[in-house]
């Protein structure tokens, strides 16, 4: 089975057939959401939070998400793989965006990348697509930005705050982007987006209304601790499944159940 290109997730648009979208860091987590039929695998700077436990995702390096990245190529087959592009490693100008996303592309494997920012980083988009380096934007509640926002809230609830990332999404989209993702925003302003656009939106937080939805694996399957926001919904709990199993092998290493014979060599 062939690889998922950016062609086929912009047909999606044209067909109203839904995107779905996960994150993954790792092989085992690609594997197994690869052949569940996932369109898209995220590799999300989100990586800093779920796994490597910072409570924010501006520690993560480039060097990081590459690791991730190749993980993650080596666990899927069928579905399109982004990187995200870490924190500092695309604001501060475009030649180092330039680099840095060529990194994630040549030694990563990716075969697209994803960056925060709407109209001040049309110019960035613009540049990575003109030398061939297919680009996601992601506007609205972009944690890259938690500074400025005083921490993870809902944005564009204000009349011009909503206009202004009707403006973001334009931006992204004229700069040559081929989706854009729509974090926690008013479902209204995400349909009204979704509408405007011609590549597929991909929503977190955003409603119902997108062409695509996008969720961050630990969140989905309960692997998560420190906070649920209000759009996480857990399809399943196995943190529960894994302290079992870790508890019984503690248990029979203790009592010298483990290992019998079965685990031993003659
Ligand atoms: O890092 C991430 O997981 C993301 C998605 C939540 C969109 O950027
Ligand atoms: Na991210």
């Amino acid at each position: 089975q062939k690889r998922k290109t950016i062609l086929d997730i912009a047909r999606m648009k044209q067909d109203k057939s839904k995107i779905a979208v996960l994150t993954a860091y790792d092989y085992p987590f690609a594997r197994l959401m690869d052949e569940a039929g996932i369109d898209v695998i995220l590799v999300g700077d989100s990586v800093g939070s779920v796994v490597s436990g910072y409570d924010n995702t501006l520690p993560v390096t480039m060097d990081e998400m590459i690791y991730h990245t190749r993980a993650v190529m080596r666990g899927s087959r069928q579905a399109l793989v982004v990187t995200d592009m870490p924190f500092m490693s695309y604001q501060s100008d475009i030649r180092d965006a330039r680099i840095n996303a060529g990194r994630l592309i040549k030694e990563g494997g990716a075969q697209a990348v994803k960056l925060e920012g709407g109209v001040p980083m049309a110019a960035t988009i613009r540049a990575l697509v003109d030398i061939d380096i297919p680009v996601v934007g992601h506007i609205g509640l972009t944690p890259q930005s938690i500074h400025r926002m005083g921490g993870f809230r809902v944005q564009g609830r204000a009349d011009d705050q909503a206009q202004q990332l009707i403006a973001d999404a334009r931006a992204v989209e004229e700069a040559g982007a081929f989706a854009l993702v729509l974090e926690g925003i008013p479902a209204p302003l995400a349909r009204e987006i979704t509408r405007l656009l011609t590549i597929p939106t991909i929503g977190i937080g955003a409603g119902i209304g997108c062409d695509g939805q996008v969720l961050v694996i630990h969140d989905l399957l309960g692997l998560y601790d420190k906070y649920a926001p209000k759009f996480v919904k857990r399809y399943a709990d196995v943190a529960p499944v894994i302290s079992r199993g870790i508890e019984d092998y503690i248990q029979e290493v203790k009592q010298g159940i483990f290992p019998t014979d079965d685990h031993s060599f003659k």
